[in-house]
């Protein structure tokens, strides 16, 4: 790889190795070597992980929980796999169930429309209801609540942040009425990078009687507190965020939480038996994983979450702090 790029603040990471698990940076553009600033969009896919992926469409490749032939098993056993080793990455606990989505997207309209699709006195979300955002919100998780909102006629509040771009407990506290049914938070504005106090800001609405939904999408590849230490009964995330394939994801959550939920897909897979007329749905977490599933994808996004651990959430976050704490000097 030559020389390590000047710019590189090693901060105790082995700098060179790491970026040669990453092909796309070995090439130069405009005559430079590559330095790609744009993890926030998308992370770049190391060769751990694009490995695994092949692997599984080499040798494993054939429809989950259906044949009963080797191939079928085997990609069945490496799906369920997966979701065992991401379950472990994010800190489930026992009342946690974890489906694979295609992204933070999907994770969080699942949720949305699972709280409204279910109709007039079935749904979650009530007319009158109250479901609460940030004002740091990325779209995904502000336009799926305000389709939310028509759909079941609640209204949407907006919890605004200060002029710095904070929000605060104290400003939650006076939007919290009894017929509160959700907030939906970003753990790390997709924008700014402003970390929200999530950890009060669940635990004040899970108190006032809401669900909760933590969009962790900026933040799942960096040290965040366990899933079952936090007040969520939801938690998003994308594959491509942390190392992982695009179009990958998932929706953790409280059982109890995800069984609320309408499917947002009907098909394939997640049904026990079918009729002409009915169908009975199948357990979690098949239940909201209708159709067939990227299992590659789950594949690679498993083996991401096994290279962000071998080098650990706490030393990256560090590197990234002394590459920040350089550039702001250098600017
Ligand atoms: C905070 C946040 N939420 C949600 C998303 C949407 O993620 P995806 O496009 O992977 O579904 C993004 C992507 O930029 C994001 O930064």
């Amino acid at each position: 790889m030559g020389k390590p790029h000047p710019l590189l603040h090693t901060g105790g990471l082995p700098v060179q190795a790491l970026r040669a698990q990453f092909p796309v940076l070995a090439q130069r553009i405009h005559g430079q070597p590559l330095a790609y600033l744009d993890n926030a969009a998308t992370t770049q896919m190391p060769l751990a992980v694009q490995e695994a992926m092949q692997r599984f469409e080499r040798h494993d490749r054939a429809n989950i929980h259906r044949g009963v032939h080797t191939l079928s098993q085997r990609a069945t056993d490496a799906f369920e796999e997966a979701r065992a080793t991401l379950k472990r990455f994010i800190g489930a606990g026992t009342q946690h169930e974890l489906v694979f989505t295609s992204g933070t997207t999907e994770a969080l309209n699942l949720v949305a429309q699972g709280l409204w699709a279910a109709g007039p006195g079935k749904a979650w979300l009530r007319p009158g209801d109250r479901i609460i955002v940030s004002g740091l919100e990325h779209h995904a998780n502000l336009v799926p609540w305000q389709q939310a909102a028509r759909m079941s006629g609640a209204e949407l509040v907006v919890l605004q942040p200060d002029a710095q771009g904070r929000v605060h407990e104290a400003d939650l506290a006076p939007l919290l009425t009894p017929n509160t049914r959700v907030l939906a938070l970003t753990a790390c504005a997709n924008a700014t990078g402003e970390r929200p106090p999530y950890e009060a800001l669940l635990a004040m609405a899970r108190a006032a009687g809401a669900l909760t939904v933590l969009d962790a999408a900026q933040a799942v590849g960096h040290a965040m507190p366990a899933l079952a230490e936090l007040e969520a009964d939801f938690m998003a995330f994308s594959g491509h965020k942390m190392y992982g394939p695009m179009g990958t994801g998932a929706l953790a959550g409280r059982r109890e939480a995800l069984e609320r939920l309408y499917p947002l897909r009907l098909g394939g897979d997640m049904v026990e038996w079918v009729s002409y007329t009915a169908a009975g749905y199948a357990a979690l977490p098949a239940r909201l994983e209708g159709g067939t599933p990227n299992v590659a994808g789950a594949v690679g996004l498993a083996a991401a979450a096994r290279f962000i651990d071998g080098i650990g959430r706490e030393a990256i976050d560090l590197h990234v702090q002394a590459l920040r704490a350089q550039a702001l000097a250098g600017l």
